[in-house]
């Protein structure tokens, strides 16, 4: 009984292995996401504030017509650390209003009231639109998830409130990505609708081209895989499509994938200054503590009797 118990399980096991081992076997490589020097690299890395007020632009301009962000609001915009903090009231803001407070802060407010939002019931059970607050989530671009699929080609663009979390290396993925659209390797055939980024996680050997696989569909000998995959984005920036306020900031595909990229690791870790605070003072209150019983340690021990 037990030796059958013992054999069923390896027979499981073996199972299990064999069917992983194709997608293992037959993974295309991707390209690693280049990495780029950050604002908040390191234990003392802060968010790069006018990076971050760029970063939306880019996401508001471009990306939220595809993309949902359904954990953020637009008052976290306005939070200790997000873009739009404000310490204090600009000129002219009356003084009953603590601009620090994320609801009360006027760009915040103007943000917000950009967009018309569903509310309600009304008194009379009807559901009626009103400019958004400081308290409502990003508004969502398509009805749901099915309408979203329909208007891109079948594929779903995913939420990137948390993004950076989601993906190896994270703000670097995001940066590579972006950029990193490419034609296609002459190898390959890739299908309307689908764009080729070496850095996208897929398997380019499924797309070659019949003169480049034998009878049994496996790639000729010396014929290379092209890195990456093809996903149903197309590159959504182009140098100059958006317009920067500030003049020195170059309008480049690159600096936008940069700026939008911090914005998202601030959405996704929209604590993270506040947590290295936290870190560091830990630290230095136990290499205190330990200063003081190292000190308590010679002190009574000196005066002990031997
Ligand atoms: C026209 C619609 C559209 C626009 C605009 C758009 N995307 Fe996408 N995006 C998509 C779709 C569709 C997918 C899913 C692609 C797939 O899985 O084949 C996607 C996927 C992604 C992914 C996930 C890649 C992965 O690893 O799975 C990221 C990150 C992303 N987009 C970021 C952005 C950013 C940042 C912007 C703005 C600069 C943007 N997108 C603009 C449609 C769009």
């Amino acid at each position: 009984m037990e030796r059958m118990k013992i054999r069923c399980t390896l027979i499981i096991a073996a199972l299990v292995f064999a069917s992983s081992a194709p997608a293992i076997a037959a993974g295309g490589k991707t390209t690693p996401a280049i990495h780029n020097h950050w604002h908040f690299d390191g234990p003392f890395g802060t968010y790069d504030k006018d990076a971050l007020q760029r970063g939306y632009q880019v996401y508001k301009t471009i990306c939220a017509s595809c993309h949902s962000m359904k954990q953020v609001s637009f008052r976290n915009l306005g939070q200790k650390g997000g873009p739009f903090y404000l310490a204090e009231c600009p000129a002219g803001v009356p003084e009953s209003v603590d601009c620090s407070n994320s609801n009360e802060n006027p760009i915040v407010k103007a943000i917000a009231g950009e967009y018309q939002v569903e509310d309600g019931p009304d008194d009379t059970g009807d559901m009626f639109m009103r400019a958004g607050l400081p308290s409502d989530r990003f508004p969502n671009p398509f009805a749901n998830d099915e309408q979203s699929r329909f208007a891109n080609n079948g594929a779903f663009p995913p939420d990137l409130s948390l993004i950076v979390k989601a993906r190896h290396h994270g703000p670097d993925y995001i940066y590579s990505l972006l950029t990193g659209f490419e034609d296609e390797p002459a190898t390959v055939t890739v299908a309307p609708g689908q764009y080729y980024n070496p850095y996208f996680t897929g398997d380019m050997s499924q797309l070659l081209k019949p003169e480049f696989l034998n009878e049994e569909g496996h790639p000729l000998h010396g014929v290379e895989i092209p890195p990456g995959g093809v996903l149903a984005m197309a590159p959504p920036l182009f140098d100059g499509i958006i317009d920067y306020a500030d003049e020195a900031t170059p309008e480049t595909v690159e600096q936008y994938a940069r700026d939008v990229s911090e914005f998202l690791t601030w959405a996704s870790e929209p604590k993270m200054e506040a947590r290295k605070k936290l870190g560091i003072m830990s630290l230095a209150y136990l290499l205190i503590l330990t200063g003081i019983l190292y000190w308590s340690y010679k002190e009574i021990w000196s005066k002990a009797d031997h």
